[in-house]
């Protein structure tokens, strides 16, 4: 590695056995301010920022009680809802290990397991006001492979948050590729009031991430009224 290239900038030179894709990886975390920025200020991941970044733009953050953080590894996002929502629960999840968290209640499993979403609620205590995912599928360096395995987490995240909130109640979610497909997004507008799409500025440029911040939740709609037809009816 060598310092001192043009105001600071911190060149790495491509080790033996390093691939130059992760001599770039490298090179670019010593330079990202956010990464220099979440050092400075105890944020586990530089994610901490677009989490931040979407609340100053959206402010779904502000009296929230009860939240969900869907793939919570390392747990910046949950630093920052410890910060700014010092009194809501926590609950979240990752298939990967988390160091604790004070006042969060982590839970090590694939969300995709059916048992998921019951231990999530558990682990709450209750019905949240706000449900979040960062979730990304490993990549597996085919663009539509990966766009679809991380848009079926999305899909999960939406189907799982219009069975648990509390009407009023948000979600966020990061997408792929410009955006939630137009289902998806027809499905959020359905069950929400606002619909937006975003791209914080601490998201690298070159990424095709994007969130989707969906806010106001109508509430479930009740079941079905029995007509009294009969059409389900066992014969008399
Ligand atoms: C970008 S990271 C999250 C960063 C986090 N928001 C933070 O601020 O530290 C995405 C996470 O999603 C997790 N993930 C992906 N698929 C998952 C699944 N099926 N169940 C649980 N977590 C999953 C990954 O393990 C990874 O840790």
């Amino acid at each position: 590695m060598s310092r001192g290239g043009a105001r600071g900038h911190t060149r790495v030179k491509t080790a033996r056995g390093r691939t130059t894709q992760s001599t770039r990886w490298l090179e670019r975390q010593l330079n990202d301010p956010y990464v220099k920025r979440a050092k400075a200020e105890g944020y586990r991941s530089r994610a901490a920022y677009k989490l931040i970044e979407l609340d100053e733009r959206f402010g779904f953050l502000k009296g929230k009680k009860r939240v969900i953080d869907l793939g919570i590894a390392p747990g910046g996002w949950s630093q920052v809802l410890r910060r700014q929502v010092p009194k809501a629960a926590v609950a979240g999840i990752d298939l990967l290990p988390v160091d604790p968290i004070d006042g969060v209640q982590i839970l090590m499993m694939d969300f995709m397991a059916d048992a998921a979403p019951g231990a999530l609620i558990e682990a709450l205590g209750g019905a949240p006001d706000l449900v979040l995912s960062d979730m990304a599928a490993n990549t597996v360096g085919h663009p539509q492979t990966d766009a679809l395995r991380t848009m079926g987490l999305v899909e999960t995240a939406l189907d799982f948050a219009v069975q648990v909130l509390a009407p009023g109640g948000d979600f966020v979610s990061k997408v792929f590729a410009g955006g939630a497909d137009s289902a998806l997004v027809a499905e959020m507008k359905r069950n929400f009031t606002t619909v937006k799409h975003a791209k914080p500025p601490s998201s690298r440029k070159g990424s095709v991430e994007w969130f989707v911040v969906a806010q106001g939740f109508k509430g479930r709609k009740d079941a079905p009224e029995d007509t009294g037809s009969g059409e389900d009816r066992e014969p008399a």
